[in-house]
Formats: structure tokens, sequence, C-alpha cells
């Protein structure tokens, strides 16, 4: 299984915060950096470190730093939103944007803006979307991504769609997926239900 739902009173806390319509564009981005840092823990989990020796003010001990070079990738726009407590967080974090647009009549995602780091290859891509909806644009980013041959590729987002976990899993089923909540569905808009509405509006108060 390539969905990780985290399961913890803060997550359902900040989720219940961020759903709430009530919930203002500064609030909003407060509940969203605490669970981004929350939903972090659990997508950061396997990363390697290695051992090193470090000295306390009383004697020498084994320590540990982390090994894995990881890239964040946020998607415009909504991804904007979560690369602050990834720069907060990880180490040696290095970021690139992927913006991506929908054909209204084909659902196909397109690429209009990429930029990214140079020595993807090796490094840990971490993609940042907070909804995942119908998984076109999440496949397309994971797809671009794969071009640089890197380690491997996760995604970080805060709600995830049954029909786009599944579509994501169909076409990539080695990527992981961190989510605070998996919905029930999309309605005809293809907004997620119960959801939280458009993520980069409550975010950046559009
Ligand atoms: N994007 C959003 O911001 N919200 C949804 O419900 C679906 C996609």
């Amino acid at each position: 299984m390539s969905l990780h739902v985290v399961d913890h009173p803060l997550v359902a806390h900040y989720l219940t915060r961020l759903r709430d319509r009530e919930t203002t564009p500064d609030e909003f981005r407060e509940a969203s950096d605490k669970i981004i840092t929350l939903l972090l823990y659990a997508a950061t989990q396997d990363l390697r470190s290695r051992v090193l020796e470090t000295q306390t003010p009383l004697e020498t001990t084994q320590g540990h730093a982390i090994a894995d070079r990881v890239v964040a990738v946020p998607i415009l726009r909504a991804g904007l939103g979560l690369v602050g407590p990834v720069l907060e967080l990880l180490p040696h974090v290095t970021v690139g944007y992927i913006g991506l647009e929908r054909d209204e009549r084909t659902a196909v995602a397109s690429r209009y803006y990429v930029k990214l780091p140079p020595d993807i290859d090796g490094k840990v891509v971490m993609i940042l979307d907070p909804m995942l909806a119908t998984g076109g644009t999440a496949r397309k980013a994971v797809e671009i991504m794969k071009e640089y041959k890197p380690a491997s590729v996760r995604l970080v987002c805060v709600v995830a769609a049954p029909e786009g976990i599944e579509a994501l899993e169909t076409a990539h089923p080695d990527v992981q997926i961190f989510a605070a909540a998996r919905d029930r569905q999309l309605n005809a808009q293809k907004y997620i239900l119960p959801g939280l509405g458009d993520y980069g509006d409550r975010l950046f108060g559009t």
C-alpha cells in the first residue's frame, strides 16, 4: 500500500482547522504549516543517516546526520504554501518548481513551468501538492521528476481522494503518498468531499 494516512490527534486537530469554513487565511496558513510539519515526520521516517562522533559538554558520543539529500518540489500554486515547513525541518534541501495546467477538454495535465535544481539523480524527491483530487497533476509531476532519475519519489498532500489515490497508485506504484486524510469522493467539479475547498484560495486569500 503506497498511501500512509497519518493518524495522530494533532494532525486531526489541524485538519479540522483547515476544513472549517470560518478559518481565516492567516489561521489557515498557521494550521497548514503545523500539519505539514507533522506529515513530514512520517514522510521522512525512512531517510538514511550516517553515524558520526559528537562531543557533548561532558564526553564523546555517537550521533547521526541525515545522509539522504532531499529535493522538495511544490506544484504551483497551492504547493508553494507547503515549502516553509520543509525548509525549516530538512537539512540540505533544495527546491524545484513545477507548474501544470489541465486541458479542460481532455483533462490531460501539461507543464507550463519547470525549474529544478541540478543533480536530482540519486536524491529523494518530495512532491508537495496539498490536494490529491483526480491525480492528473500528481501523475504528471511524478513523470517529470522520474526523468531525472531520483532514488525515490514521494508525495506529501493534506487530503487525498480515492480517485486520485487509485490513479497515482496505478501509474506509479512505487510512489509513497503521505496524507492527513483519505476523503470520500470528488464532486462533479472535481472538488474533494468533504474536503476543505480550494487550498490555494484559502491559503492566499484569493
Ligand atoms: N484542489 C483543491 O484546492 N481543492 C479540491 O478540493 C480539489 C483540488
